[in-house]
């Protein structure tokens, strides 16, 4: 199964596998870190999965829609490799992607 790498806030790195059909935030969700609180669900409403993602994998992502754009833009934590994770479908190609849970707001 493909891998993702996720970071926490406290800086602790751990490797999980990624079923088929998860979207990144679900696949964190899933796997204990409740850091990432997700409270819209996955609905795109709520930026609270909101993740820093390897510059070397920007190009692999899907594009950010306007509403994720708008979203991201009333955090705090923006940077340039911001995105919400919920709007990332975990596939193949992105084995090995790297994510780092952005600070609380
Ligand atoms: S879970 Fe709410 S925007 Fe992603």
């Amino acid at each position: 199964m493909p891998k993702l790498i996720v970071t926490t806030r406290e800086g602790e790195t751990s490797e999980i596998e990624v079923e088929d059909g998860l979207t990144v935030m679900e696949a964190i969700r899933d796997n204990g870190f409740d850091e990432l609180l997700a409270l819209c669900g996955g609905c795109c409403s709520c930026a609270t999965c909101h993740v820093h993602v390897d510059p070397a994998f920007q190009d692999k992502l899907p594009e950010m829609s306007e509403d994720e754009d708008d979203l991201l833009e009333s955090t705090e934590h923006r940077v340039e490799t911001s995105r919400l994770s919920c709007q990332i479908p975990f596939t193949g190609e992105l084995d090995g992607l790297k994510v780092t849970i952005a600070p609380e707001d």
